[in-house]
């Protein structure tokens, strides 16, 4: 294939041909790939999620090159970088702001997936690399934070790490074991260097790359999840597919521009987010004897947050604290298991029936308040609210094989709709 190839291309690519396979790849992943025709707005957010893993490596190295992983220094080094350093402040904004951009285009990527039923068979694989992805971008965020040494980096880390300490018979040997002290000190800070600037970057990059492979192997899904390989043409061409390159090329460039002139916005007038991007304890340096009077984690853990302070009361010799840790680890782990939940004969949501649609808003609802309510100092009322959001958002999943089996489907078309 490639030796033919190089003879009837000749020149510098026909030379590369016959020893790498470089136009094979073009044409079985962009020029040859076929995608369906009726991408959505939907759809961007795939493009947009490879974009921002882009921005947030690059601006990584360039921070790096001017951070100190290193107790005494690390605060004064990021002021230093915010101050000093040529175009170093739009380095550290660009990198805070594709923190918050990362989470939220990964969260309208897993929404869109929900809503198509882009889990189900045949992508179950693509699914579970996307929930792999997920729980190592939470856990590239965890770290990254504790790396400006402030306040809340400091207090944050230490709420999170202590959680471990609630495991029974081996929390106490395990929290001191991740820490490398007693309480977050300098160890921890290298520690956790290391694992945000190579270690789970290293592990994601791989994860995305499988998760692509995946995708092209079995081939996108679509707004009316019909499959588009089921009816091919003549060449064996499917008949709903398009030439991902140039057509989606193109018309993910549009969505690249979009989101960038969304993205300078915050960038260069609202980066700290209005608290919500960069807290506000954070501008303070880390102090391990003052611990501040409210702690929470940024915005996009704070659903899991509220899980995790929903559980207050003891079971047996399980204590609250271990139970609210294995809540709010299962409400992530959940996701792993959407393909075999869900029982609908169709995919997409366009053609199920009210259950679903319902099912769904109710749980975007619960996800949003309990957004909202890790932010908030827990009170009596809150602590309720939470925990009946928590309810909401299990029984989203666990009642699923139920409502979705008994749901009224609407026939699938054979062919896509171009509406
Ligand atoms: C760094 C994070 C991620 C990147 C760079 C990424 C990238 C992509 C790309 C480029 C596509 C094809 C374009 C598209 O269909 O929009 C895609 C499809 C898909 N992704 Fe992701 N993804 C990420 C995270 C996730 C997560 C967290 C999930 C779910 C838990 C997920 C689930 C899916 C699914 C199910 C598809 C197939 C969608 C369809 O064909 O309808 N992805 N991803």
């Amino acid at each position: 294939m490639a030796g033919d190839r190089a003879k009837i291309q000749g020149g510098l690519l026909g030379w590369i041909d016959a020893r790498f396979p470089m136009s094979a790849m073009w044409e079985d992943h962009l020029s040859k790939y076929y995608a369906p025709k009726n991408f959505n707005f939907w759809y961007f957010f795939g493009s947009l999620a490879l974009l921002v893993l882009v921005i947030q490596i690059v601006s990584g190295i360039f921070l790096t090159m001017s951070y100190k992983p290193d107790a005494e220094r690390a605060f004064a080094s990021v002021e230093y970088i915010m101050r000093d350093v040529q175009w170093g402040w739009l380095i550290r904004y660009i990198h805070s702001t594709g923190a918050s951009a990362f989470f939220l285009v990964v969260y309208l990527h897993m929404f869109r997936g929900l809503i198509y039923g882009s889990y189900k068979k045949p992508r179950e694989l693509i699914w579970i690399f996307g929930v792999l992805i997920f729980l190592c971008l939470m856990a590239e965020a965890f770290f990254g934070y504790l790396l400006p040494w402030g306040q809340m980096s400091y207090w944050g880390a230490q709420v999170i790490v202590s959680l471990f300490g609630a495991i029974p018979f081996i929390g106490d040997g395990l929290s001191l074991w991740i820490r490398g002290d007693y309480v977050i000190s300098d160890a921890t800070l290298n520690r956790f260097f290391a694992f945000h600037v190579i270690a789970v970057p290293l592990v994601l990059i791989g994860l995305v790359v499988a998760h692509i492979l995946a995708l092209h192997e079995v081939g996108s899904n679509n707004p009316d999840g019909v499959e588009i390989k089921k009816n091919k043409d003549e060449n064996g061409i499917p008949r709903d597919g398009i030439p991902f390159h140039p057509y989606y090329s193109v018309k993910d460039l549009v969505g690249v521009v979009v989101f960038l002139i969304f993205f300078a916005i915050v960038v260069f007038f609202v980066p700290e987010g209005g608290g919500y991007f960069l807290e506000p304890p954070n501008f303070e340096p880390a102090d391990p004897l003052k611990t501040p009077p409210h702690i929470a984690p940024v915005w996009y853990f704070t659903p899991y947050y509220a899980i995790l302070r929903a559980v207050t009361i003891d079971i047996g010799p399980l204590s609250a604290k271990f139970l609210g840790v294995i809540l709010m680890g299962a409400s992530v782990v959940i996701f792993f298991f959407l393909p075999w939940l869900d029982r609908s004969k169709v995919k997409s949501v366009r053609y199920r029936g009210p259950l679903f649609k319902w099912a769904v808003a109710i749980f975007v609802v619960a996800f949003i308040v309990l957004g909202w309510l890790g932010t908030q100092p827990a009170t009596t009322g809150k602590t309720i609210l939470a925990q009946i959001f928590t309810t909401i958002y299990f029984l989203f999943f666990l009642l699923m094989p139920i409502y979705t089996k008994l749901d009224k489907t609407k026939p699938v078309p054979e062919r896509v709709t171009s509406k």
